[in-house]
């Protein structure tokens, strides 16, 4: 019997719990024992029976829809040395874990990676060190890792969603309907910013779904005179058909050619001085990672668990860890190393003011 342990890392995403929930009870299904690590890799590098526990099928119940995750997650500093790895490697050779799936965005993915590659050396240092025996060398010999991507952000190459993303995008539209009604009243102008890191989709999706006037995103930067120049003739247009609200959504990424960061209250600004209009900043928050999951991201989530699962059991020392990922409506499994690469390459773009490239990798489908 395999023993496969589930985690969450990073920041947390509606679905999460829902992949949890599909990771152990299709390992349970599978004939596997079930573990989750809790607190994400924090709680690895600790160990443990606090922090890694056998889970049974009730133990996620009602865990489908709920938001968050309830096995933790944290942003780990000590995960990133070697010590906190080896720590970790330590800790699932004594609780007898085989199979790691991690869900999570770009850099706890990365982290699971560099954690898998490193396995070898590793156990030789434990052994060498006598932290553990020559039998358990021989049994954890290789780590077979898959990661499920979680992210409110949808920033991760090699698949079209990640868990959580919809669930964002949802309550953000939802928000902004809100805010729609009051501003009419008025008749004024909000600058609405919202999250995604260093990507845009949120922005740009809700933008669309909720008619906006103008948005800002990391992928499409200009001067501050072109933007302000483009957004004050298309609000002018807008009122001038006589419309009574004006809606602008900021990526809490969005830069400007000079890889600038722009503000909501740079928006503001120019929407006070330039067009006189009465305006407030609504800065969504956390609110728009929280709550429950979208029936999209419950049944990804769902679907990507099981997937994890069979890839793990189907995994061998020679197999590259592989991602889940949906592509075209399919759940597929990418190379984990890959879909990382590929996420950082849309970085460095931005950051050496390649806009061009930045855009045509983001849509850039990945090749086998
Ligand atoms: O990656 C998810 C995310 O919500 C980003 O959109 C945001 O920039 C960041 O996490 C906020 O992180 P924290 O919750 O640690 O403040």
């Amino acid at each position: 019997r395999r023993n496969i342990a589930v985690m969450t890392s990073g920041g947390d995403a509606p679905g999460m719990n829902a992949n949890v929930r599909a990771i152990i009870r299709a390992a349970i299904y599978k004939g596997c024992h079930a573990f989750a690590i809790f607190e994400g890799y924090s709680g690895l590098v600790k160990g443990g029976p606090e922090y890694i526990k056998e889970m049974k099928w009730h133990n996620v119940r009602g865990w489908l829809s709920e938001g968050g995750t309830n096995i933790g997650t944290a942003r780990c500093m000590e995960f990133k040395e070697r010590w906190g790895r080896l720590a970790a490697c330590k800790h699932l050779i004594e609780a007898g874990i085989d199979a790691l799936i991690v869900c999570g965005g770009d850099g706890s993915l990365t982290g699971a990676d560099l954690f898998r590659s490193e396995w070898p050396s590793l156990i030789e240092e434990l052994l060498g060190k006598k932290e553990i025996t020559q039998h358990q060398f021989d049994t954890y010999k290789h780590l077979n890792i898959c990661g499920t991507v979680g992210s409110i952000d949808n920033d991760m190459s090699s698949t079209d969603a990640t868990i959580g993303a919809y669930s964002s995008l949802a309550r953000i539209c939802e928000a902004i309907d809100y805010i729609g009604a009051t501003a009419k009243s008025h008749q004024r102008a909000f600058v609405v910013e919202v999250m995604g890191r260093h990507c845009g989709w949120l922005a740009l999706m809700a933008g669309i779904a909720t008619a906006a006037d103008y948005i800002f995103i990391p992928e499409k930067p200009s001067s501050r005179a072109e933007w302000s120049d483009h957004m004050c003739e298309i609000v002018k247009k807008h009122r001038a058909r006589g419309k009574r609200n004006t809606i602008v959504i900021v990526a809490e990424g969005a830069i400007d050619i000079n890889l600038n960061h722009i503000s909501p209250e740079d928006v503001k600004d120019v929407l006070v001085k330039s067009l006189k209009l009465d305006t407030r900043i609504t800065t969504l928050g956390h609110v728009q990672r929280g709550g429950p999951a979208v029936a999209y991201d419950r049944n990804l989530a769902t679907l990507q668990g099981v997937a994890a699962v069979e890839a793990v059991l189907d995994g061998t020392p020679d197999t590259p860890s592989p991602m889940i990922a949906v592509a075209e409506n399919k759940i597929v499994r990418r190379p984990l190393v890959e879909a990382v690469k590929l996420t950082k390459s849309v970085a460095r773009a931005i950051s050496q003011k390649n806009f061009a490239q930045a855009i045509s990798l983001r849509d850039s489908e990945f090749n086998e």
